[in-house]
């Protein structure tokens, strides 16, 4: 059984609030000996006053009775459904355990295969365009969907948009490969039209991953599509940039607990300014912004 969107989005909001105070697995410990629908479940999860429990601590073994354990299994197994149609994303992911980004990443790719989780993949999609850059990157730009030449190449920004981003790199002072870029989905939606809210709920806790894996210090959306989606938050371009956000990837952790998130700034997509070139001084001064956080120098002269 399918949640509703306005339950969904209930729980994640729980799921977020308990994630900040570090837990990360739930059980409940009694309930009625039918197994209750996923909607049931999902309410008695997160009702409040329930209290959650950190697993594998050692004040969880004393409170787990022995006539709780069938329940709990049984439980465990509703979880893991509820899991699996994404609106619980707090259990441990496989890369939880490596240390090395590079190889958490290649664990994720893996995990998203050849995906068909969304309708995309039988839209026209060539191919999955999962993400590039370097796995250690302090900087991480995240765009909205793969165009034509990414879709064909595989590679995110690598069209005309992506020429210009690159310049917009260069004018930092960093290479390319310096940094991280990925998008929001990461199947080309048809005709290049808008990502749709479902689209971009299945595809993003794979970039959620991604960035709990990489660990950046600073987080550049590129465009609308991508700030609102990353911040939740519906506002104009206008409003939304010129300022830091806080921001946690949501649903995932991270295993390294000195990495309390990244700091996140909104700038105009690049294809947005390939269209209107006057906005590139305003660009500019966000990524000026991103320079001082990160301590990073202007090259003495900017290739145009
Ligand atoms: N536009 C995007 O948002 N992402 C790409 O990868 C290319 C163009």
């Amino acid at each position: 059984m399918a949640l509703d969107a306005q339950l969904r989005r209930a729980l994640a909001e729980r799921i977020r609030y308990y994630n900040e105070l570090g837990i990360y697995d739930f059980y409940r410990r009694s309930g009625p000996a039918d197994e209750p629908s996923l909607a049931d479940s999902a309410k008695d999860l997160f009702r409040s006053g329930d209290t959650p429990h950190l697993a594998g601590d050692g004040a969880r073994a004393k409170l787990i009775q022995p006539e709780e354990r069938e329940d709990m299994t049984r439980r465990a197994a509703v979880a893991r459904r509820v899991r699996d149609e994404n609106i619980f994303e707090v259990a441990a992911e496989p890369e939880y355990s490596v240390a090395d980004p590079a190889k958490a990443l290649k664990i994720i790719r893996e995990d998203l295969g050849d995906c068909t989780r969304c309708v995309l993949h039988k839209q026209g999609r060539k191919q999955i365009v999962f993400g590039v850059g370097s796995p250690r990157a302090e900087l991480m730009f995240i765009g909205e969907a793969p165009g034509a030449d990414e879709d064909q190449q595989g590679e995110p920004f690598v069209g005309r948009a992506g020429q210009l981003l690159n310049n917009m790199i260069k004018a930092m002072g960093l290479q390319r490969e310096d940094v991280y870029i990925a998008n929001i989905i990461k199947c080309r939606p048809p005709g290049n039209r808008t990502p749709e809210r479902e689209e971009c709920e299945t595809c993003s806790p794979f970039l959620m991953r991604q960035v709990a894996a990489i660990k950046p210090k600073v987080i550049v959306a590129l465009g609308a599509v991508a700030a609102k989606t990353l911040l939740a938050i519906n506002a104009p371009m206008a409003e939304l940039r010129g300022h830091w956000y806080e921001f946690k990837p949501t649903g995932v952790r991270s295993d390294d607990p000195s990495w309390r998130g990244a700091k996140l700034a909104v700038t105009y997509h690049p294809a947005f300014l390939l269209r209107d070139p006057r906005q590139k001084k305003e660009a500019w001064k966000d990524l000026q912004m991103v320079m001082r956080e990160l301590g990073l120098k202007p090259p003495a002269r900017v290739a145009e």
